[in-house]
């Protein structure tokens, strides 16, 4: 069964009651749980990327309710609440809360870049990486050109795992238009 977590289609518990979450240290000392197979996955995808000289890293993954929720007011702190409405779920509305979701980050030689706007400006990485996803059984979840479709702006750095099989179908789709047909 593919997981479809949206505006649309509410996160429930049951839904990783069976899911086997590990933890990962990323560069920035934070502690990151993900599901164990999108972890097995990522690294895969990790060391592949650092062949072709890109380096990643991952800034966020699994996000409890209450995490989706500090995440949400801090961006409405900082931007306020509409610019928080777009680019941020409501608490049970992200597909975080499945831990099949990483958001990734990029490294310009030693310095990372995790800034959501400077990242859109690495365009020649995210191509590269965006063409191998599905390789690793990842697809791009938030494409340009399909905001109307995910309900979300164009986010290169969100990738969600949904297996080779299943990756390899979906192609260029949103999981929407997948699901649809
Ligand atoms: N930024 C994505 C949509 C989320 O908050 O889950
Ligand atoms: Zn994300």
């Amino acid at each position: 069964m593919i997981l479809l977590v949206n505006k649309k289609h509410l996160f429930n518990e049951n839904m990783i009651k069976d899911f086997k979450m590990v933890e990962y240290e990323n560069s920035d000392e934070e502690l990151i749980y993900i599901e164990s197979e999108t972890f097995r996955h990522y690294e895969m995808l990790r060391a592949h990327l650092k062949i072709e000289g890109i380096k990643i890293d991952i800034s966020s993954g699994y996000r409890s309710l209450e995490k989706q929720e500090n995440l949400f007011l801090e961006f409405m702190d900082k931007y306020g609440i509409d610019y928080a409405e777009s680019v941020v779920a409501m608490p049970g509305t992200s597909e975080h809360h499945t831990g099949l979701a990483i958001d990734i980050c990029l490294y310009n030689g030693d310095k990372l870049i995790d800034d959501n706007n400077e990242l859109l400006k690495c365009e020649d990485e995210f191509n590269k990486i965006h063409s191998c996803l599905k390789y690793f059984g990842f697809i791009l979840r938030y494409p340009k050109g399909k905001e109307d479709i995910t309900g979300y702006p164009y986010e290169p750095w969100h990738i969600r795992y949904v297996g080779e099989d299943l990756a390899m179908k979906i192609g260029d789709l949103t999981l929407e238009e997948y699901l649809e047909r």
